[in-house]
């Protein structure tokens, strides 16, 4: 064995190897790659750290005052670019232990006292996710509160309402747009709910079954604003169901949001035309000079996949996974960073865009006129005359084969057209087949009667003045 053999190049733990690491295996197994994001969350679980162990005797005052201001200037250096990240120290926490040292001398090898990686690790991504949720909960807010507005507006705007995407009934705009609200304000809650369990402080479990030293986690806790410690320091090490339950909460929330997206695709199109996107969020193409392409929403459906790709990657490596730590737990990153980042440009794309809607109402008003959507209401209307349901269905259907036959509206044939169906008819069925009288006639809790639409969105905004 050669000299350099002899030689581990890794100061944390090279003491019981013989040889050096692999150059190919130290770059296969760092993360210092991908996890330098989290250099902020671990300077700053390492200050309450050493300021708990201050506290608790086991480093001096001086010691973790040298301690907590080496990790600022580490942070300042990181953050004016001038720190040089190396795969030999691994990863994220070893390289800022390594600057530290460097920085302050041998006090900064201290810090670790009392903790290990796997717990180190776990309190950096729940102090990261848990400022990303906050961040994204102000993201779907803004989208709410765009989503709320605009359906204020749109109160009155009658568009044709789809089942299996044929014409159904008449509803209201502001009632399909507040239909898109209800879907956020659930994913808005579950995010809150998520967050509670991400809030945990897992430090004090250290490699795995807990420390030696004197420590009081409470306290950590109370510095880092979680609201608890984690009560077994085998399940705090190698829990990542909080990870899981984020990406699951992303995957619900883009499957929302890629409807919405189908939706407003559909709508932008020659065919539909029921809305206008501001060319700020179209893009042109290169070669057919008349096209305005909703990429927008067209990405966010597509950028749906690789949402649900990563809640089965964190699934499937979690999957037998025995306790406490594993090095797999490694690979809980690289889909958690890019399920985040693919929720903020997602939602921060669509509360830009969503207030800028336009809706097409004549346009609108027609396609509802197309399609027959008035039926139901006819039925109704025969039904509070006295005809079972069934039948006044019957007789509706052949109303519509008519209008069919003669390309007529059921609002535009004459009493004299309807009269053979039923005798029932009389002059006061107009009021029921115009699509306002059947919009306006849904008037209760959940109806799409526009005074509804009013105050479902006014109930809406009470809610969302109060986050
Ligand atoms: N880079 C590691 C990770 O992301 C940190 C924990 C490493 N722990 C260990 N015992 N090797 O999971």
């Amino acid at each position: 064995m050669s000299d350099d053999h002899a030689q581990s190049t890794n100061a944390a733990w090279g003491g019981r190897f013989a040889e050096a690491t692999d150059a190919f295996v130290a770059e296969f197994t760092a993360s210092i790659q991908f996890d330098q994001r989290l250099y902020r969350h671990d300077i700053q679980g390492s200050v309450a750290h050493a300021t708990m162990l201050s506290e608790v005797g086991v480093l001096t005052a001086d010691e973790c005052e040298q301690i907590v201001n080496g990790l600022k200037a580490v942070q300042a250096d990181i953050e004016s670019g001038q720190q040089v990240w190396s795969v030999t120290l691994e990863d994220v926490h070893m390289n800022v232990e390594s600057a530290l040292t460097a920085k302050i001398g041998p006090v900064g090898k201290k810090l670790h006292t009392g903790r290990s990686r796997n717990d180190q690790v776990a309190t950096d991504i729940r102090l990261y996710l848990r400022e990303a949720i906050d961040g994204l909960s102000t993201e779907l807010t803004r989208l709410q509160r765009g989503l709320v507005t605009l359906a204020t507006n749109e109160a009155d705007t009658i568009m044709p309402g789809f089942t299996h995407l044929q014409t159904a009934q008449p509803v209201t705009f502001g009632h399909h747009l507040l239909a898109w609200n209800e879907m956020l304000q659930r994913d808005f809650e579950r995010l809150q709910d998520c967050r509670k369990r991400v809030n945990i402080l897992p430090l004090g479990a250290a490699a795995l079954a807990g420390t030696t030293f004197p420590i009081n986690r409470e306290r950590t806790a109370e510095l880092l604003g979680f609201d608890r410690a984690s009560e077994n320091s085998l399940d705090s090490v190698s829990d990542r169901d909080f990870a899981i339950e984020f990406t699951h909460w992303a995957s619900l929330t883009m499957m929302h949001l890629s409807r919405m997206s189908e939706e407003l695709v559909l709508w932008a199109s020659a065919q539909f035309d029921f809305i206008n996107l501001p060319d700020r969020f179209c893009t042109g193409s290169s070669i057919m000079p008349q096209k305005k392409n909703p990429d927008v929403p067209e990405l966010v459906r597509g950028k749906t996949g690789r949402v649900y790709g990563h809640l089965m990657s964190l699934l499937t490596l979690m999957k037998s996974q025995p306790l406490a730590y594993n090095k797999d737990n490694q690979e809980d990153k690289e889909p958690l960073f890019d399920t985040i980042d693919t929720l903020a440009g997602s939602l921060r794309a669509f509360a830009d865009m969503v207030p800028y809607i336009e809706a097409k109402p004549a346009v609108m008003k027609a396609a509802a006129l197309r399609g027959y959507s008035t039926a139901t209401d006819l039925a109704d209307y025969l039904v509070k005359k006295g005809m079972a349901f069934r039948d006044a269905h019957e007789v509706v259907g052949k109303s519509v084969a008519y209008g069919l036959a003669q390309g007529k509206d059921l609002s535009e044939m004459t009493l004299d057209e309807l009269t053979p169906f039923s005798d029932t008819i009389t002059a006061d069925v107009f009021d029921v087949l115009t699509l306002e009288g059947s919009v306006a006639a849904r008037d209760h809790l959940g109806g799409t009667a526009p005074n509804q639409v009013r105050a479902a969105a006014a109930r809406a905004g009470v809610l969302l003045a109060s986050r």
